[in-house]
């Protein structure tokens, strides 16, 4: 198939590579030069785990030729199938900002204007259930000056994947989910994955596109409310003395809970589930419904951070003393702070006047963007040195190594928000659930 992919995002750059790996022709339209420039140099614009081999693989100039980009929307006349993967980012009100998918969508629609034979405009992009079919479809609708259904079709893909193992994800789905309002627009999805559902065996759920978007936000708040469920057991458990991992370990036996996603502690963070929890509700209370377990599990992550430094608070007075912030990145493998929980972290110990040290093996650089006065240490070591207690927000591996550092610091209390790191001699050791 031919697929132009719009946006050159996380999203967009993977999946147009991982498209062009299964043996589809795609072009990435985008409108930041230098994303087209790497992009047609073989480089990938962003970092995430296999991708800069699928990139030199099919893009560079020993590439097979199958995957390219552009500034030029008229790339997509080219094409059969076109994927919409803009960013929706937060309004101030929780609900998703849509100017950027409707300035796509309008493009795109003009652009279609100009095609005299069918094409299929799919949205990929996160947006909450009826955008395509109330917002999408009109628009390009409008530019275009054809009907959808009869001269063009529209469809709705979500996406599942993880930063820093989304090229795995794609390979490897649970699940492929097609939502189409009409026949052709699902039987030309269905040839794009055709390849992918042939070799990984996944499962194709086909419905339509307000179910396909709904089915994207249900994973997210799902999983979300899960930690947050086991965190807020993990709070129970840690009045009580338990341990939570213990429990969690062996509530995770029934099929019917899963192992995954019970690791509790400081709460979820990223780019993803607080943005979509919150878009949810949103967009539920403007129908006049009240998700009230949705909005206690976010609540509750919002809450984590405070207990976190609660703990430190029954150790040390914080105030006027170092304390080592450990972990800046919202999970390991990655350099994304966004909504990271070592973000209210900090704020929470800059407002009780602790001087805070921080340190992140990747993730430095875009923290400080964020707290541009705050001290950056260049090792957890020299973090930990003279400090008079720590709080780890990231699980990196590298923090379960750490062992005489600890010696190094001027009250060795350590509150682990994550438990990476090991019981020890010397050291006063609270774990956030255990
Ligand atoms: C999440 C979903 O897992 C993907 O399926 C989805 O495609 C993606 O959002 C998206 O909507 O684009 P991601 O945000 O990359 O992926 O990160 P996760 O690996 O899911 O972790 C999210 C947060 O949950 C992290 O802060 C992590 O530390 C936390 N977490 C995860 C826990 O606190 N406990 C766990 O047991 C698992």
């Amino acid at each position: 198939m031919e697929i132009s992919i719009v946006g050159s995002g996380y999203v967009g750059t993977t999946v147009a590579a991982c498209f062009a790996d299964l043996g589809h022709d795609v072009v990435n339209v985008d409108v930041d030069e230098e994303i087209v420039t790497a992009i047609n140099d073989g480089d990938a614009p962003l970092h995430e785990e296999g991708l800069p081999e699928l990139v030199a693989d099919h893009a560079g100039p020993e590439g097979t030729g199958r995957l390219r980009a552009t500034t030029d929307y008229t790339a997509v006349l080219d094409t059969d199938v076109t994927f919409l993967c803009l960013p929706t980012p937060q309004n101030d009100d929780s609900s998703i900002d849509l100017s950027v998918m409707e300035a796509g969508a309008a493009q795109l629609g003009q652009t279609l204007a100009d095609k005299p034979d069918w094409h299929t405009v799919v949205v990929k992009s996160t947006v909450v259930p009826g955008t395509t079919e109330e917002a999408i479809t009109p628009i390009v609708e409008a530019e275009s000056g054809k009907r959808a259904g009869e001269e063009f079709g529209i469809g709705m893909n979500p996406e599942f994947l993880r930063e820093g193992t989304a090229v795995d994800d794609f390979r490897n789905p649970d699940k492929v989910v097609l939502g189409a309002d009409d026949e052709r627009a699902l039987g030309d999805m269905c040839a794009v994955f055709e390849p992918l559902i042939g070799q990984s065996e996944a499962p194709v759920v086909e419905t339509d596109t307000r179910t396909a978007e709904m089915i994207k936000y249900a994973n997210n708040a799902f999983l979300a409310s899960k930690i947050s469920l086991i965190n807020d057991l993990g709070n129970i458990c840690k009045e009580f003395g338990i341990d939570a991992y213990e429990v969690a370990d062996a509530i995770g036996l029934d099929d019917r809970i899963g192992e995954q996603f019970l690791r509790s502690g400081v709460g979820w963070g990223g780019s993803c589930f607080p943005k979509d929890t919150r878009a949810i509700i949103s967009a539920a209370e403007a129908t006049g419904y009240d998700p009230t377990v949705l909005t206690a599990a976010v609540e509750l992550n919002d809450h984590q951070p405070e207990r976190l430094l609660s703990l430190l608070d029954d150790h040390v007075d914080v105030a006027g003393k170092r304390i080592a912030v450990l972990g800046l990145a919202f999970k390991p493998g990655t350099d994304d702070v966004r909504n990271s929980r070592a973000i209210p972290v900090i704020e929470g110990l800059r407002e009780r006047g602790a001087e805070v040290v921080a340190y992140d093996p990747v993730a430095t650089a875009n923290m400080r963007e964020r707290f541009p006065n705050l001290e950056y240490a260049e090792s957890a070591a020299a973090a930990l040195d003279g400090a008079h207690g720590a709080v780890v927000v990231t699980d990196w591996d590298e923090f379960a190594a750490l062992d005489e550092a600890f010696d190094a610091m001027a009250d060795p209390v350590v509150v682990d928000g994550r438990r990476i790191i090991e019981r020890r001699d010397g050291v006063i050791y609270e774990g956030l659930t255990w």
